[in-house]
């Protein structure tokens, strides 16, 4: 069971007694008396669903396809290796991951735009990548990262078929609310999805620049050249801006 959680994870299954020692997986950071979930008295489905979006949710595309193994097997007890032991119910997890780790992306064409703005200039183009990705049939979503609602971006990050990401250039830097939303891409399985990035700026436009490398190195697939404008947009680079939606349209497919 490869990168549940780590490469080399491997469940093993007690055919005798019926327990799968599952490792890392259904496995909860939770230390109590007995070593049985039913006796806890505590909120174990919290705990299971915590230890799933903070360790194992990163993973969930490798973990869906792990998932099926388990079908074939008679068990009576999933053991973790962290937490208590589940004996009643004892695939109630194993069908939560499956729900929990279902490819929400697929068959969708939900693309979220996110961006930053100070002066409304980045959000000028966000809208016109909104307005051109819509009328490619994408369905697009205009979505502000301040305040940062992370359960919520998470959500959009899983079903997003691909990602616009949008940042002004300020002090050589992309926008520090936009670096606090690309570290929740890490957190969620986003590898191979498609990205592209856009913004204003005033002369560099280092911005657009940092976030397409940092994509790159969370190995999304990143569109070769971005998008930028000069302060608030001129009508010639507005122009650009439906020109640039076609140009992603045709790379997210
Ligand atoms: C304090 C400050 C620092 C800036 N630093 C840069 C910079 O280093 N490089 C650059 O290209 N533009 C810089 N700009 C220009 C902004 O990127 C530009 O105003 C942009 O249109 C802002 O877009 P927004 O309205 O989407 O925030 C700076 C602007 C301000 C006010």
């Amino acid at each position: 069971t490869p990168y549940m959680h780590w490469p080399d994870t491997m469940m093993e299954f007690l055919v005798e007694d019926g327990v799968l020692f599952s490792c890392d997986g259904f496995a909860a950071h939770l230390c109590t008396e007995t070593i049985w979930a039913d006796e806890a008295g505590e909120d174990v489905d919290h705990e299971v669903w915590y230890y799933y979006d903070a360790i194992m949710r990163p993973f969930a595309g490798y973990i869906r396809r792990n998932l099926p193994k388990l079908d074939e097997f008679d068990i009576k007890v999933v053991a973790p290796s962290h937490g208590p032991l589940f004996r009643k119910e004892p695939r109630k997890y194993i069908d939560a991951y499956k729900e929990w780790t279902v490819d929400k992306a697929a068959g969708k064409k939900y693309v979220p735009i996110f961006y930053a703005s100070n002066y409304g200039n980045t959000r000028r183009l966000a809208e016109s990548l909104d307005a051109g990705l819509k009328r490619h049939g994408y369905d697009t979503e205009l979505v502000n990262v301040v305040p940062l609602d992370v359960d919520r971006f998470k959500e959009l990050l899983e079903r997003a078929q691909a990602i616009v990401i949008g940042t002004p250039t300020f002090n050589g830097d992309a926008v520090k609310p936009i670096w606090d939303f690309l570290n929740l891409i890490s957190t969620v399985y986003m590898i191979g999805k498609k990205a592209a990035v856009f913004g204003s700026h005033g002369w560099g436009g280092e911005g657009a620049k940092l976030v397409t490398q940092r994509l790159s190195g969370l190995k999304l697939k990143v569109l070769d050249h971005d998008l930028r404008a000069r302060l608030i947009p001129s009508d010639e680079e507005m122009a650009g801006a439906a020109t640039f939606a076609d140009e992603i349209a045709a790379f997210f497919g």
